[in-house]
């Protein structure tokens, strides 16, 4: 009976989703990435998502303050597990159902959120993990798809395992996508997952970065990133490429074919472009590739060897400024929001070629309008080079770098920059302008037109659940009253049979 209802429930919303895209006729999906230090509040978010457009988005992890803040919204949300959780989900089913009773079934209900997938881990089948959660995937996917099957949910949520395209390659000296096929000592294992989620109908989800192609490699032909064509097209027998996306996308077909399921829903789970960190990361080229992918996504066209509307998730929402960056600065920029849910620039979701100015996020606080920079009057240096390590380790100075919005600053203007960084990260706090006396604070904004000293936002955390706790926690107290009076009564009622 609960099954059922729960059934009903789910079909439901999927019906209103359902109609909504018919309506829109458009479907564009973004990734919600939250490693930053300063959040915008999950609820501010959510209507900027509405008002723009993003009919679906993809989580890294079931935040409670984002999964609130969906309830009652009909966007479409791909939900993470994180690496680190695999391998607890792969020995114990019992982990498993819990993580989808508590995170997943607690808000499949009418007018609550529209969870259609589990993605199981992050790319854990990349390279640099060295195989470290290779043997947890497959019984780890097993178990959270039983457990949406177990709760009856089976039949709308599917779990899927978002994978780097770094899991196949072009097995050729030319590398043409009708060579591709999965890392020798991984095949096996894909081939084992890709059964499994064919079993279920649930799709391969795969991130395409063409970013990366061209981070990674000075002779990349840069046209050849983006999906304006402008490269020389590449031939593979009959198909044509005029973009890495394509021929990255294709060499997977490739290799969903040979091993046999040349059918198999693909979804392409992050694809996008950084604006700062690097010399190709900037707003001209984030514009120029997302608009090209969303027109060429939307259009029907889809790639030469896999016809139709591609379904693609934006990567990423808005940066990430406390995020690794072990893959190098450009880590933290991939928004295309700022931090502060302005956006970075225009760009027409539904790939429609008019511009379209994307809405910002309204009612951003900020903390007051204060900096923090080098004393000019400072006299002993000494520690200078010290004290900017510090505060950029403990903050972000990826705008520093080469290459990047900042680098043209001076020795002076680095350290400011620096000390800015750490002062807007430790919110304003009245000791965290000092180093030695080496900094001091200003009502006069240090940015210029390319380098921005931002000061950070003030409204992080969320009303919403601290009010459905506080209700949580109050019902559980009235529940525990009731339950002691009943407990009373039958106490008397013993004590007056007996
Ligand atoms: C729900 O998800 C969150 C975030 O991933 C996790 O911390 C929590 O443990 C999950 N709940 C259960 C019961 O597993
Ligand atoms: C993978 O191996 C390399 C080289 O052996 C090592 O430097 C790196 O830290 C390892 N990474 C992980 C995640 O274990
Ligand atoms: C959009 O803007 C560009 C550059 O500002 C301009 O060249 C183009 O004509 C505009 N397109 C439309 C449909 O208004
Ligand atoms: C400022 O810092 C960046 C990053 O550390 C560095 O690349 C650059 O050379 C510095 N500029 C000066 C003038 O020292």
């Amino acid at each position: 009976m609960v099954e059922a209802k729960l059934q009903y429930n789910c079909f439901w919303v999927m019906f209103v989703v359902f109609m909504n895209m018919v309506s829109n006729g458009s479907c564009v999906g973004v990734n919600w990435g939250t490693m930053a230090n300063h959040l915008l509040q999950p609820e501010k978010v959510v209507r900027m998502m509405k008002e723009n457009g993003f009919d679906k988005v993809k989580l890294f992890e079931a935040d409670e303050n984002i999964l609130e803040a969906l309830i009652g919204t009909d966007i479409e949300v791909m939900l993470g597990i994180p690496n680190y959780m695999l391998q607890e989900m792969s020995e114990d089913p019992g982990v498993a159902a819990s993580w989808v009773d508590a995170n997943v079934t607690s808000y499949c209900y009418t007018g609550g959120v529209n969870i259609k997938y589990v993605a199981v881990g992050n790319e854990p089948l990349l390279k640099t993990y060295n195989g470290s959660f290779q043997k947890f995937i497959l019984p780890a996917l097993k178990n959270i798809q039983e457990a949406l099957n177990h709760a009856g949910l089976g039949s709308q949520i599917k779990a899927t395992v978002p994978s780097n395209a770094d899991i196949y390659k072009s097995l050729h000296s030319n590398p043409v996508p009708s060579a591709g096929n999965f890392r020798p000592e991984i095949r096996d294992l894909a081939i084992e997952i890709i059964q499994y989620l064919h079993s279920n109908n649930a799709p391969f989800t795969v991130n395409i970065h063409p970013f990366l192609s061209l981070y990674g490699n000075n002779h990349f032909p840069i046209n050849f990133a983006f999906l304006d064509g402008k490269n020389k097209p590449i031939k593979d027998e009959n198909y044509v490429y005029t973009n890495v996306f394509d021929a990255k996308f294709d060499t997977l077909v490739w290799c969903l074919k040979k091993a046999g399921f040349p059918d198999m829903k693909i979804i392409v789970g992050e694809v996008g472009w950084p604006t700062d960190g690097d010399k190709n990361a900037n707003i001209k080229n984030a514009k120029r590739f997302n608009q090209g992918l969303l027109r060429h996504a939307s259009s029907g066209n889809g790639t030469p060897a896999r016809k139709g509307i591609i379904d693609v998730y934006l990567f990423n929402l808005v940066d990430e400024n406390a995020k690794s960056i072990a893959g190098g600065s450009f880590e933290r920029h991939w928004g295309i929001f700022q931090f502060d849910g302005k956006p970075k620039y225009e760009l027409e979701l539904s790939g429609k070629q008019e511009n379209k100015s994307l809405a910002a996020v309204e009612g951003v606080q900020y903390m007051p309008k204060k900096w923090c920079v080098l004393n000019p009057n400072a006299d002993n240096l000494r520690d200078l080079a010290k004290s900017i390590d510090y505060a950029c380790k403990m903050s972000d100075c990826t705008a520093l770098g080469y290459g990047s919005s900042c680098n043209h600053l001076s020795a002076k203007g680095n350290a400011s920059y620096a000390f800015n960084m750490y002062f807007q990260f430790k919110n304003q706090g009245r000791r965290d302008c000092d180093f030695s006396g080496l900094a001091m604070l200003t009502d006069e904004d240090p940015s210029d037109n390319k380098c921005q000293f931002p000061v950070m936002i003030a409204d992080h955390g969320s009303s919403m659940v601290l009010q459905r706790k506080f209700l949580k926690i109050l019902r559980g107290i009235l529940e525990g009253i009731v339950g002691l009076l009943l407990f009373e009564g039958c106490l008397i009622l013993v004590d007056y049979f007996v």
